[in-house]
């Protein structure tokens, strides 16, 4: 069997004497996708923040491919590889899908703009938008405009750009 990526055991989340989260427990593996369905506040929100690390379960442990993070901030659990999309993307439309990509890839590594070159042309730069549109899929759109895009496209490329 196949190491899970993520996995909850037994997290409960209590606000007060309110328990949004009671006793859950699952396991993702490597390709597979989940969805958290439920009505307004079920607690799904409150779930996601407690994998990401936004709040502290009341009980229970959040682990990573094998490692309790559950005592760890977000910042080491972005380094362990989870990533986190909001509803609402924050995209450039005017600009391309790699110029996207090339400016997130540029913020996380501290890099400042040259005026005389362009960002997706900086050989460490490129190295990563490629790779990152490469494992999302959505290479083929490197030179499209954002907002030519599909939606379904536009959450890919909010996904590439927290890839890295
Ligand atoms: N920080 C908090 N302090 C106190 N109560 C909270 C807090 N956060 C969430 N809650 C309560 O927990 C319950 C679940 O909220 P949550 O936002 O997780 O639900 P949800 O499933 O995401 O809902 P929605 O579909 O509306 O987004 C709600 O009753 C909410 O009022
Ligand atoms: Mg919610």
């Amino acid at each position: 069997m196949s190491q899970s990526l993520l996995e909850l055991r037994n997290v409960s989340m209590s606000f007060g004497g309110m328990r949004v989260n009671d006793d859950i427990s699952f396991s993702i593996g490597k390709g597979e996708r989940v969805a958290l369905i439920g009505p307004n506040g079920a607690g799904k929100t409150t779930l996601v923040n407690v994998i990401s690390g936004d709040l502290t379960p009341s009980q229970g442990t959040v682990h990573l491919a094998g490692v309790d993070v559950t005592a760890l901030p977000i910042s080491d659990r972005v380094d362990a590889g989870l990533i986190r999309t909001f509803q609402i993307t924050r995209l450039f439309k005017s600009l391309t899908v790699a110029q996207n990509v090339a400016l997130a890839v540029m913020q996380r590594k501290g890099l400042t703009r040259n005026m005389f070159s362009s960002p997706i042309d900086r050989p460490d730069v490129r190295l990563e938008w490629e790779r990152a549109l490469g494992t999302l899929g959505i290479a083929h759109l490197a030179d499209r405009q954002v907002s030519q895009l599909a939606y379904g496209q536009q959450r890919l490329l909010d996904l590439a750009m927290s890839y890295g």
